[in-house]
């Protein structure tokens, strides 16, 4: 541990330079250089010259090969020495974040601070580049104290690294947090308008992740507020509110429980909205309607074709879109929430042979929100930011992490043979290039408007 005084003049702390080991130890060095010096060419401080040259000479070298000990100790490696010093401003930067937080320890106005000792090095892993560091536990700080530590480190090393596990050494004295470089070659970060653009009945969530609705139908995505669920909404929205269906009528519709897609009814239809009970049971109803229809253009196309199976997406029906943000604030509304709960299971079960996929997000995975039989109709899940162990089991039946997901990644899981585990995901960057505005939606709602139009007329005409 090290100590840090209280400045007089202000309330900044700082370490004090006697209590630096190494200063002692350049000290010493450099009297027993001194002395050597001064005994070779015969000049005597008072006749102890040899005395004090013995003296400063063990003194340094029991200070250095106990600082040597304590680094080999902790990091394992001589190696890693080079590391830590190379480093060391991290350090001090931990020591900040330290100093600043609210704990116990910064609420006693004592004119002194004990800060853990720090190590730390870098290390390559199966290719990655990791970044371990070593928090000494100190007397008074417990186990639940991981998490705050983690925290503090992750806010500290920077947008490159993210926490990626923590835990507590064998010996209970350390804490020890390892964090890794972000994926950030993973993020989409659309850059104009066109990169919105995706084929019919896919949406892109990542640079290396188009799913493929058709195939995949229904999305569940859960994390806790601010963990960017109506970003992936809304990236999805720009995607695909270029759409229009078979009667030339909008294809997204909002089942909105906290109200934030409200700002779209400036240019979309208002009847694609939903938020009190009445509105929400009309517009779920009238989707069955328009899956009736669907179904009955399918099953005469398959007349025609004499091809069995075929999908909204084969027949060339645009895909529908309904976003369901909140849920639980809507269900809250309900007094008696069965008639809801029947249209939901109804519409998740029929809706996807017509290529009406439901985009679902929630704060929560709880049964008590979501019944077990409807959470499984969905083809993809996604939980962002960081979750505890139960809630990722509710989410994927399996436990993604137990390190810390920053805000703006999570995890997300196909049901498909090929993937048996949560993979990583990076929440779409919509905000860097300034695409995340009404401005930019209204612009690919009119542009889609004004083809589809097109396209129907020259239907009508076909037909004719
Ligand atoms: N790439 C980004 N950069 C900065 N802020 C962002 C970015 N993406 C989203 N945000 C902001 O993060 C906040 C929380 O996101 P939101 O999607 O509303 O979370 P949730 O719906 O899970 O509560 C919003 O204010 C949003 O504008
Ligand atoms: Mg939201």
């Amino acid at each position: 541990m090290r100590y840090f005084y209280k400045n007089r003049s202000n309330d900044f702390y700082s370490s004090q330079v006697i209590d630096n080991p190494l200063v002692w130890i350049v000290v010493t060095f450099s009297l027993f250089v001194v002395t050597a010096w001064l005994q070779l060419n015969g000049v005597s401080i008072n006749g102890l010259t040899l005395e004090i040259n013995i003296l400063s000479g063990c003194v340094f070298v029991g200070l250095l090969s106990y600082q040597l000990y304590q680094a080999k100790r902790h990091l394992e490696k001589f190696s890693r020495i080079v590391d830590y010093l190379l480093n060391y401003s991290l350090v001090e930067a931990l020591d900040t974040a330290i100093l600043n937080s609210r704990s116990a320890a910064a609420m006693t106005n004592k004119s002194y601070r004990v800060l853990p000792k720090i190590w730390l090095w870098y290390e390559k892993n199966s290719s990655a580049l990791e970044c371990h560091i070593k928090i000494q536990k100190l007397a008074g700080s417990y186990e639940s104290d991981l998490d705050h530590v983690a925290e503090l480190v992750s806010s500290t090393v920077g947008d490159h690294f993210e926490v990626i596990s923590k835990s507590i050494d064998k010996s209970g004295s350390w804490f020890e947090i390892t964090c890794g470089l972000v994926n950030e070659n993973l993020r989409f970060i659309p850059k104009t308008i066109a990169d919105f653009k995706v084929k019919p009945h896919e949406i892109k969530l990542m640079n290396n992740l188009t799913i493929p609705m058709n195939k995949l139908p229904h999305m569940a995505i859960f994390g806790s507020t601010g963990s960017r669920k109506t970003t992936v909404l809304l990236t999805i929205l720009a995607e695909v509110i270029n759409n229009f269906d078979e009667s030339g009528e909008a294809c997204c519709y909002f089942v909105d429980g906290k109200g934030e897609f409200k700002p779209l009814k400036t240019f979309y239809p208002v009847d694609h909205f939903a938020t009190e009970p009445n509105e929400v049971i009309t517009l779920l109803r009238k989707l069955l309607v328009i899956s009736k229809r669907r179904e009955k253009i399918i099953n005469n196309e398959v007349k025609k074709r004499g091809v069995m199976g075929l999908t909204a997406c084969d027949i060339g029906l645009s895909p529908i879109y309904v976003f369901i943000d909140e849920y639980a604030s809507v269900k809250a509304r309900f007094s008696k929430p069965k008639e809801l709960e029947t249209l939901m299971l109804q519409s998740l079960m029929t809706f996807r042979s017509f290529g009406i996929y439901i985009l679902y997000s929630s704060q929560s995975p709880s049964t008590q929100v979501l019944s077990n039989q409807m959470r499984s109709q969905f083809s993809t899940y996604l939980l962002l930011s960081s979750a505890n162990e139960d809630t990722q089991r509710m989410v994927f039946d399996q436990v993604a992490t137990t390190g810390t997901v920053p805000i703006g990644s999570g995890y997300y899981l196909e049901k498909t043979a090929e993937m048996s585990t949560p993979q990583r995901f990076e929440v779409p960057d919509t905000h860097k290039y300034k695409l995340n505005t009404l401005t930019v939606l209204r612009e690919i709602y009119l542009k889609g408007r004004k083809t589809s139009g097109t396209r129907l007329r020259r239907r009508k005409i076909q037909i004719k």
